[in-house]
């Protein structure tokens, strides 16, 4: 079912709502604005009108949430491949989801778990992409880009909102049959710190090292001097040093 909205406070606050009104699967709602857009680790999502996307995807998981700890990579994944059969060049991955163009952030992926019930894992899955970002530059903290000037002559955001969501939902059925390790190699293929130096903080804890990869539910393994560590989501921030 689709929900189409020209102003929220955030597509996924109202995705949670309406989780907690019925027991929806598959809802997708979107929004042309958001005044409370949410980004990770308590940030806000810069969601002004025009040319970007914003959505929040409603999926019910048959299991339980330890099961679904490479989700967000695996979200990041669909939106790294539709970018690149798009035609779009330089798309990579940050771990845990950010989804770069020649190293500037593109999009963003925010994760939020409505409930668990009986062995269901009901989780929003939201969705932002920098289609065409004017004038917000002085409010985002870290290196970022639009889409636009990366898309071919005439693929328009009705065009991209529809194969996103397409490679999305192919994504999570895998996911859900066969779990991260059935997308790893491909989202390693994305993988813009592999075999680089890396400083992880969580945080007032620092660590250095290089990543060697990810275990097969999508932790980040990384060798440091005390030997291989695995960091898993959450609050977790890397950066290449
Ligand atoms: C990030 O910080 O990288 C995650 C950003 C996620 C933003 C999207 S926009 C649609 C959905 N609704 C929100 O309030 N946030 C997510």
């Amino acid at each position: 079912t689709l929900h189409y909205f020209l102003s929220l406070d955030s597509s996924n606050k109202t995705a949670l709502e309406l989780t907690r009104r019925e027991s929806g699967h598959g809802h997708l709602i979107i929004a042309e604005h958001q005044v409370a857009g949410r980004g990770r680790r308590g940030r806000a999502w810069v969601s002004p009108f025009g040319e970007n996307i914003y959505f929040s995807l409603i999926w019910s998981f048959q299991s339980g949430l330890a099961a679904l700890e490479g989700l967000s990579l695996a979200v990041g994944l669909a939106l790294a491949r539709t970018l690149s059969k798009a035609g779009v060049s330089g798309v990579g991955l940050k771990w845990p989801n950010d989804v770069l163009i020649e190293h500037k952030k593109v999009a963003g992926i925010l994760l939020e778990l409505s409930g668990e019930a009986g062995g269901v894992c009901q989780v929003v899955i939201g969705v932002g992409v920098n289609v065409e970002m004017q004038d917000q530059m002085g409010q985002i903290t870290q290196p970022w880009c639009s889409l636009r000037p990366y898309l071919p002559e005439g693929y328009g955001r009705n065009r991209l909102l529809a194969d996103l969501l397409q490679e999305l939902v192919a994504v999570l059925q895998v996911f859900q049959r066969e779990g991260f390790v059935a997308v790893k190699q491909e989202w390693m293929s994305f993988s813009v710190h592999q075999g680089l130096a890396v400083r992880l903080q969580a945080g007032e804890q620092c660590t250095e090292g290089v990543m060697v990869g990810l275990t097969d539910t999508g932790g980040l393994r990384v060798a440091t001097e005390q030997g291989e560590e695995v960091f898993h989501g959450g609050e977790v921030s890397v950066r290449a040093l």
